[in-house]
């Protein structure tokens, strides 16, 4: 492993209108919330969205709405965690937030695997819970150790992550309904499909969600560090050439400035 580079500056942060896409977030967070709560307010097994599997443990049904709340927690935080204007004007809320976020996004990811394996879909859906969990939980702990030792490079780099592993949550709905379309269309036109078909469907989406969460996190991250770099690179240029005329002996630098 590479050693840990020295603590850095957190980074100059764009003004709003550079970030279109924070309202379209928080919105589509509060719609999926909106749909996704309400079975689980009263408490009752009867109402869950899917049918609380026979062969489940009796912690499977509060350890799901633990895992629902908190998620839900986790979500709000990380809308509130990505908003600039926030993090600028208002730094405690900022660091709060994020410790919130911390304390909700770590018990949903291990609700996560203490119930995928009793979920009704197969290996393929409950592989893909899982892994997705492990990841949220590790991006998680990383990006927060590396805020405790002022490293905000790489805490931004392992929150952005973790908040793409968060909104996979958001994404599954999408890719359900896609996988639906392709594999068990039947669901979409109110017909009986085959439950093999069902299955595929689900543990296609279980996988699409996060792997294609992570790979747009990760072009975006290279994105900023090729931006960064270049930043860096046209800062150094005029410093060098400072020091080269200082250095450089007085005809020398004379010519080189003709
Ligand atoms: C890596 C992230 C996550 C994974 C892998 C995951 C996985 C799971 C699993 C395995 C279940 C049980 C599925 C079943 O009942 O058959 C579940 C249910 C649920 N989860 Fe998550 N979860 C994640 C994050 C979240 C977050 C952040 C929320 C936010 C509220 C959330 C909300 C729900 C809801 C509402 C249910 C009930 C079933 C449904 O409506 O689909 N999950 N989740």
């Amino acid at each position: 492993m590479s050693p840990d580079p020295p603590p850095t500056a957190p980074s100059r942060v764009r003004p709003l209108p550079a970030r279109p896409w924070i309202g379209p977030l928080a919105l589509v967070t509060a719609v999926f919330l909106l749909h996704a709560l309400p079975p689980y307010v009263g408490l009752d097994p009867g109402e869950a969205r899917n049918a609380v599997p026979e062969s489940a443990p009796p912690y499977y049904y509060p350890v799901l709405v633990a895992h629902i709340f908190l998620g839900a927690v986790a979500l709000v935080t990380a809308c509130l965690q990505v908003w600039p204007r926030l993090r600028v004007r208002l730094p405690a809320v900022h660091r709060w937030s994020g410790r919130i976020y911390v304390l909700a996004a770590l018990p949903t990811g291990i609700a996560v695997l203490a119930i995928t394996p009793y979920v009704q879909m197969g290996p393929n859906q409950q592989v893909g819970n899982a892994v997705a969990a492990a990841l949220w939980i590790a991006s998680t702990v990383f990006g927060y150790r590396a805020a405790r030792r002022r490293d905000f490079t790489r805490h931004r780099e392992w929150m952005v992550r973790s908040f793409a592993l968060a909104f996979s949550i958001v994404a599954n709905r999408i890719w359900l309904m896609l996988s639906m379309a392709v594999f068990a269309p039947e669901v979409l036109t109110g017909g009986r499909p085959d439950l093999e078909a069902l299955r595929q469907a689900v543990g296609v989406s279980a996988w699409m969600s996060w792997v294609v969460n992570l790979i747009v996190a990760e072009l975006w991250l290279g994105r900023i560090r090729d931006r960064q770099a270049r930043a860096g690179a046209a800062a150094a240029a005029p410093r060098r050439e400072r020091a080269g005329a200082v250095s450089a002996p007085a005809g020398e630098g004379r010519s080189s400035h003709a």
